[in-house]
């Protein structure tokens, strides 16, 4: 170590950065952090120093003294120092409008260098700029810019928050294994492999799912965990393979038990992240979401909701949309003003982004009501006039308005015109952004159809209950059963989801049957679930929260990677340690495992 660094420290801090105020005038205070600027004034060194809460000016001065200012010019940026000094004000027409403190400073008495910093790969203050997997290979300088602390600092609140009012009401904070078997939760499971007992394999938890409802049937009526989950799923901007739930169960409940102990969760965080909101939430029906957003996570910040014209469609003699109409599918638009203006190129953007092979709309037809009464469109001629009518008036239109139409089968319409209509929002500055549209969907189907396995699947998972008024539907119209789950949505995210479920050991095996599990694979799979049912099981449910997506939204951060503090890529990688990373052919002959290279 360079001698010019102190070893044995002598000062110790007496307050942060940005705690300093005019009426500490006067008082001597001791700030350790690292140097975030520097200015070299024709001998008079200032330089701004950085720690968690924000910057203060300190000033060297070779007439007041020399050997702070000997040491001042030796700094460099990111060098650590602790300083003494006298709090003063600075002198009129120097402050510092930006900052907290910026009508303060010290001119140190002394001051330690506590250790130096090599050029770093990127400026702090230019880091968005920069490539994100050079931020995420430093991840700890990313980690010392002031956006960055203040979200991990909203992140601490927000727990903190959740936690207090959970224990307030009663929960116990319980742990379940890290190593254990497959849950499924709709993705791959993460694996690791036994070396005690060869060719077998842990799974990492999906989530806490099996373990929680076994705490019910071991007695304890309200449990929560702040719990890391981990799912190897196709990565995108709000979803990690490692991330973090709030989980909760309660036993002897029913689904107002459940949802009002979630409402006072989530309002405890959003106060703690500064926003206030209102309960109790609406609730909407996954039907409804679904047939006017198209989507069971509705961004309701905004209207721009679908219209459904299939049955005027289904009499008019436009064959493209008649035959779809006629048979099973669905015509809908959507009414918007403000594009009545588009170019040919404009119009033909929001086609090709209905028609992306990811939503599969097999066109997109226009009409748009000009303010003298014409119409501008490349189908309006197969229409009567009564028919055109009737459209109008179904979709209330204004003069200007464009109608956006998509026919298909529903799944199709729903994907592309709810894309649409997120599109238009943002384009088109209909999002409130100061709104915190927050909603419980409700009354989802149990099962869906998987037309690739040509089987039935859990919408939410295998043990949801279904709704009891439903139960009659599982043994011929499983698809008609609703279930007792229930989403949170928050502007059009979907922040937690949970369900009553399945106490009863004779309806899980009969769903899992349903599910094509049969009663071998379900009992090698969930025969500790089914053993637990069967001994005194009590009624209960419960919920999950994404605690990375819910302060991803609070504190305004685009990506879910800017609130978990060593994310990985989007190649599901770590550039800080490389990992994942080859390991010694010793430790796989250790775990019995050989790697075939993929070609
Ligand atoms: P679910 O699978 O809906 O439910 O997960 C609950 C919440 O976790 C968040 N989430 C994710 N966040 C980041 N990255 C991911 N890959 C990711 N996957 C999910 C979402 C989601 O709403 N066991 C059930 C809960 C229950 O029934 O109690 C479960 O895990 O915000
Ligand atoms: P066509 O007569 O099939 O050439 O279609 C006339 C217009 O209707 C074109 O602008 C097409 O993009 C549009 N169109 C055709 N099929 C559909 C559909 N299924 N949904 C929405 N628009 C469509």
């Amino acid at each position: 170590m360079s001698t010019e660094t102190t070893t044995k420290i002598k000062l110790k801090r007496s307050h942060y950065c940005g705690d300093i105020k005019e009426s500490d005038v006067g008082k001597t205070i001791i700030l350790a952090g690292w140097v975030d600027t520097i200015r070299d004034l024709g001998g008079i060194v200032f330089i701004e120093l950085r720690d968690h809460s924000g910057r203060f000016q300190a000033v060297a001065d070779p007439a007041k003294n020399k050997e702070v200012h000997k040491i001042f010019e030796k700094l460099h940026n990111e060098y650590v120092v602790i300083i003494k000094g006298i709090v003063t004000k600075r002198p009129q027409g120097t402050e510092n409008l930006n900052l907290a403190c910026g009508m303060l400073e010290i001119y140190p008495t002394d001051v330690e260098l506590l250790n130096k910093s090599t050029p770093l790969p990127f400026m702090l203050d230019q880091a968005e700029e920069v490539d994100e997997n050079l931020r995420l290979k430093y991840r700890f300088l990313d980690l010392r810019r002031e956006k960055m602390q203040k979200n991990f600092i909203t992140r601490h609140k927000v727990t903190h928050a959740i936690r207090s009012t959970l224990n307030g009401l009663g929960f116990f904070e319980l742990e379940t294994p890290i190593l254990t078997k497959a849950t499924p939760e709709g993705a791959r499971d993460y694996l690791v492999p036994s070396r005690v007992q060869s060719g077998k394999f842990f799974a990492l938890p999906q989530s806490p799912q099996l373990f929680k409802q076994l705490f019910m049937i071991s007695g304890f009526p309200k449990y929560y965990q702040v719990a890391r989950c981990f799912r190897d799923e196709d990565l995108r901007a709000d979803r990690q393979p490692e991330f973090t739930q709030v989980d909760i169960e309660m036993s002897f409940i029913d689904i107002e038990d459940i949802l009002f102990a979630v409402e006072e969760v989530l309002v405890s965080a959003f106060n703690a992240a500064e926003v206030m909101i209102q309960r109790p939430f609406p609730r909407m029906d996954y039907d409804k979401a679904m047939a006017l957003y198209g989507s069971d996570k509705p961004d309701l910040r905004f209207g721009l909701e679908f219209i459904d014209l299939t049955d005027i469609m289904a009499k008019s003699e436009f064959k493209s949309f008649s035959d779809i109409a006629k048979n099973g599918g669905e015509v809908k638009c959507l009414c918007v003003s403000g594009i009545s203006d588009y170019s040919r190129k404009e119009m033909d953007d929001l086609k090709a982004l209905a028609m992306t092979k990811e939503y599969g709309a097999k066109g997109l037809a226009w009409i748009t009501f000009k303010s003298d009464g014409s119409m501008g469109s490349p189908i309006v001629k197969f229409f009567k006039d009564e028919e055109l009518n009737e459209i109008k008036k179904q979709a209330s239109v204004k003069p200007g308005d464009t109608l956006l139409f998509i026919a298909d089968k529903p799944s199709v319409v729903a994907q592309a015109l709810g894309k649409l209509r997120l599109y238009l929002g943002e384009k088109l500055n209909l999002i409130d952004k100061n709104k915190h549209a927050l909603t419980w969907l409700v009354n989802f189907p149990l099962f869906e159809y998987d037309p690739v396995e040509k089987r039935l699947n859990s919408v939410n998972h295998p043990f949801t209950s279904p709704k009891p008024d439903d139960m009659h539907y599982l043994d011929d119209e499983p698809l008609k059963a609703k279930a007792a789950a229930y989403d949170i949505i928050y502007n059009g995210v979907e922040i937690g989801g949970g369900s009553l479920r399945i106490h009863d050991t004779e309806l899980q095996s009969k769903v899992f049957k349903i599910l094509g599990l049969d009663e071998k694979t379900a009992k090698d799979k969930f025969g500790f679930l089914l053993d637990a049912l069967s001994m005194g099981a009590p009624p209960h449910g419960g919920l999950a929260l994404g605690l990375d997506r819910l302060v991803m939204l609070l504190t305004g951060s685009k990506s879910i990677r800017d609130v978990i503090a060593f994310p990985k890529t989007q190649t599901a990688a770590c550039p800080l340690t490389d990992a994942p990373s080859d390991v010694t052919d010793r430790q796989l002959k250790e775990l019995s495992i050989r790697v075939i290279e993929s070609k």
